[in-house]
């Protein structure tokens, strides 16, 4: 029998729910145990468990979909898995085999299915895969114990009115080192931004930019989300930095700009300098999918692109394509969608 929930799906935002199940596996003696699903959503750790103290862990984030006909799926697991096992690499933890990772989120997305909100509520299920170093070790190396674990929450529509542009002020803080973890999804990279989206927020801006550490010259990153801009000859362009996180909502956007709306695709210096080649930009991610930029303020001057208060066409046909596609409206390219 289906659960029936108390939740109110047009008033969710991003507040953390606890649902029924989540996924938890330990790491000892050089191997993985079996995993269960738990009820307790609370994990117990030494006071001297090195992800407290030296960030040894990663996470990853994404999301579960119920379509029109109440099919549940989701969306790229097979990109997270990859991505999870490069931070791993990167922080010398133990790699999950990506069928476990896939696996893993699967179960609870299936356990916790009461909590996919309904179609047509632009809410989904998120799904927050993390690994931790935890065995009492105070030395700075790798730990000796991991946990694997995953759980979910649902989550509302990012825009409660629509696709709506905001506007993003440059930071003089960096998100990342050049030869850094800028590209691995650490909790580390997250600390480290808190500071300058405070500071972007109190001036009004949704956000910062964070421009490259080394010369400060060329976009990286919009808060936790990619580039992207369209060039006036109506290419879709989207940053190249080795301290950028690889965002699977970019490659996606890249891949249906190329193959869908048929325009020249590239990843290049994108300079903080030239945003006149822009006709349109925006910020893509997991969260949001689309985040139509307005204007990004920089050097006490605000660069308008397409509108401050209107979504321009390209960005506009490219979020409804890939949110089609990720509702089950629109059949994506093989691989895309692993269906519950
Ligand atoms: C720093 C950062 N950049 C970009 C992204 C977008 O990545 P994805 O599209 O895989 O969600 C994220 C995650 O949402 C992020 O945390």
């Amino acid at each position: 029998m289906t659960k029936k929930l108390e939740i109110n799906w047009d008033q969710l935002g991003f507040e953390y729910i606890k649902t029924d199940y989540r996924y938890l596996s330990f790491w000892k003696d050089g191997q993985w145990d079996e995993g269960v699903l738990t009820e307790d959503n609370v994990l117990h750790l030494g006071e001297a468990a090195p992800c407290l103290h030296y960030g040894q862990q990663c996470f990853e984030g994404l999301k579960a979909y119920r379509t029109k006909n109440g099919e549940i799926q989701l969306f790229r697991v097979d990109q997270n898995a990859k991505r999870f096992q490069d931070s791993c690499q990167r922080l010398l933890m133990p790699v999950i085999p990506e069928e476990t990772f896939i696996k893993a989120c699967l179960e609870v997305v299936k356990a916790n299915a009461a909590y996919i909100p309904p179609y047509g509520t632009g809410g989904s299920l998120y799904i927050r895969p993390m690994m931790i170093g935890v065995g009492n070790s105070m030395a700075v190396k790798p730990a000796n114990e991991y946990i694997f674990t995953v759980f979910c929450m649902p989550v509302g529509a990012y825009f409660k009115g629509g696709l709506t542009p905001v506007n993003f002020m440059v930071s003089d803080y960096d998100r990342a080192a050049c030869n850094g973890t800028g590209q691995q999804k650490v909790g580390g990279n997250y600390a480290a931004s808190m500071l300058a989206h405070e500071i972007a927020v109190k001036n009004g801006f949704a956000d910062c930019i964070y421009l490259d550490p080394t010369t400060h010259t060329k976009i990286e990153e919009v808060g936790a989300a990619n580039f992207f801009g369209i060039t006036r000859d109506n290419r879709f362009v989207t940053p190249a930095s080795p301290s950028i996180l690889p965002s699977i909502t970019k490659y996606s956007l890249l891949y249906l700009a190329e193959h869908v709306l048929g325009m020249a695709v590239s990843e290049e210096d994108v300079f903080i300098d030239e945003l006149d080649i822009f006709t349109e930009a925006g910020a893509c991610g997991t969260a949001a999918v689309i985040t139509p930029i307005g204007g990004i303020f920089h050097h006490n001057r605000l660069h308008v692109f397409y509108s401050e208060t209107a979504v321009g066409p390209v960005t506009k046909k490219l979020y409804d394509t890939l949110t089609a596609i990720q509702l089950g409206d629109l059949a994506g390219p093989e691989g895309w969608i692993t269906k519950l």
